[in-house]
């Protein structure tokens, strides 16, 4: 969506705090030895508290509140009652959520102790991928010019970009126009627009650049099982540097 007056930008500014404040709680209260599905019942009742709809359940009918992916799992999650998170298990939380009409997105991984040192590394390079990703999103400039940059950067320290996942459009729908890929996808001739609410969302992998769908339909693990992690906001595309829809303050 393109942000065109007073009501569009205090609407998505609305529910990115609540997708943001919920993020933060259901992290907050992530611990080893509770299922996913506990966690998902922690981000499902702070939603309610705040009179806002799970995205995945209205868009897609999705079988949970929120998508919790742990160690090869890239995406897309099931919380299940049979998953339960480990000690050193990278852990994905994405929180997307509708209130008055309104959509944001936003996700992030932890680890839960003891943290393995390249685990750790991952985690600081998938969010300064986020980062670089961020210093290159400006109105007019070419989605595959953030995509080279996320890629470079990956690459260079040692991790990579996984194909088919990728930023998006979003605000009246979860999913819009335009897709922001995290890697040089020169045939995707598309720019950013001044105030056009995106996603940035890197997702690398230890080693394998592909993904699979399981068998329940949703979940995307990497194609080698190497560990996966992922970092997102909300933002609004300006001249300069983008607004952060999907912060709790
Ligand atoms: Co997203
Ligand atoms: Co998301």
């Amino acid at each position: 969506m393109i942000i065109s007056n007073q009501a569009d930008l205090k609407g998505i500014m609305a529910i990115g705090r609540i997708c943001a404040l919920t993020l933060q709680h259901m992290i907050a209260h992530a611990e080893v030895g509770m299922s996913t599905a506990q966690l998902d019942r922690i981000g499902a009742d702070f939603l309610a508290k705040h009179h806002a709809r799970s995205a995945p359940i209205l868009a897609y009918r999705f079988p949970g509140h929120t998508c919790i992916s742990i160690n090869d799992e890239v995406a897309h999650g099931i919380p299940s009652t049979d998953k339960i998170i480990g000690a050193g298990d990278m852990v994905n939380i994405d929180v997307s959520a509708e209130k008055d009409g309104y959509w944001a997105d936003c996700g992030m991984s932890i680890c839960m102790p003891p943290i393995a040192p390249e685990r750790q590394k991952m985690l600081d390079i998938t969010r300064e991928a986020f980062d670089v990703a961020y210093n290159h999103a400006k109105a007019g400039v070419w989605v595959y010019d953030v995509g080279r940059a996320v890629e470079k950067f990956v690459i260079r320290n040692g991790f990579q970009v996984l194909d088919q996942l990728a930023g998006h459009g979003v605000g009246r729908s979860i999913h819009e126009e335009p897709s922001i890929p995290n890697w040089y996808y020169r045939t995707m001739r598309q720019k950013l627009s001044e105030n056009g609410v995106v996603t940035l969302e890197p997702f690398i992998s230890m080693r394998t650049r592909t993904i699979m769908r399981m068998p329940d339909g949703w979940t995307l693990k990497t194609s080698d099982g190497s560990v996966a992690a992922q970092f997102e906001h909300t933002v609004i595309i300006t001249k300069d540097k983008p607004i952060l829809v999907t912060v709790a303050s």
